[in-house]
């Protein structure tokens, strides 16, 4: 298998693996907590999450099955941690269905993944994640963050990322965001800029 793993997921293999650690760290996340990446692709992010939790605290779900045995049977290993993530902790899976693992999770994590769905698949994604999220638990969402109006294209800087309404890579409001956790057990809030290198922006959602 070549690197193409890395690049499908958007490449800067080490800075954004880096990012997403040091961001959960910096926000509280312990060894002991249970973390449920969502959209964990070829575990850019989870190499690290792995090597910092506990074994076994892991968790992460994707759709795309080549994704994750890329993970799994590349990156783990280069990285010496093939002993500290049970297989059965990561499922390919479209339906955000993350309750089949059995587990109440401390927090979850989506990075770039809302900057790839549609408002009704962010929608179906809150919803079922709530489930296995336990009261007083977070979920972080990165997304791309347009002005006032929707419409049109928006060039993101850094990294030059052109964003639509209508078209993946997708760009939302906060408000939008907001709005789509109505009447879900979350509370939406603004994080913002968080050093993202391709300027991806942060909501919180806590689990009420
Ligand atoms: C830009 S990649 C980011 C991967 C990973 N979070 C990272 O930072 O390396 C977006 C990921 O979202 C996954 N994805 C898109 N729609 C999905 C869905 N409905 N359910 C699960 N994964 C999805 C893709 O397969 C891809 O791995």
């Amino acid at each position: 298998m070549t690197e193409a793993h890395r690049e499908q997921v958007g490449g800067l293999w080490d800075e954004i693996g880096r990012l997403q650690i040091d961001f959960l760290r910096a926000a509280g996340l312990l060894p002991s907590d249970t973390l449920l990446d969502v959209g964990c692709g070829s575990l850019r992010g989870g190499v690290h999450f792995v090597r910092y939790l506990e074994p076994g605290r892991y968790y992460g779900i994707d759709r795309d099955a080549d994704l994750v045995r890329a993970g799994l049977e590349i990156e783990l290993p280069r990285a010496g941690l093939a002993d500290r993530l049970p297989r059965g902790n990561l499922a390919v899976t479209d339906a955000f269905d993350a309750e089949r693992f059995g587990v109440a999770f401390d927090v979850a994590w989506a990075q770039s993944l809302f900057t790839h769905l549609t408002a009704p698949d962010i929608r179906r994604c809150l919803e079922r994640i709530a489930r296995p999220v336990r009261p007083g638990g977070r979920f972080f969402a990165t997304f791309f963050e347009c002005g006032e109006s929707v419409e049109g294209s928006v060039t993101h800087e850094p990294g030059g990322i052109t964003t639509r309404h209508d078209q993946d890579p997708y760009h939302y409001r906060f408000r939008d965001l907001q709005a789509l956790a109505a009447g879900l057990p979350w509370r939406a809030s603004y994080v913002g800029e968080w050093s993202h290198p391709r300027a991806q922006r942060m909501a919180r959602f806590d689990r009420e």
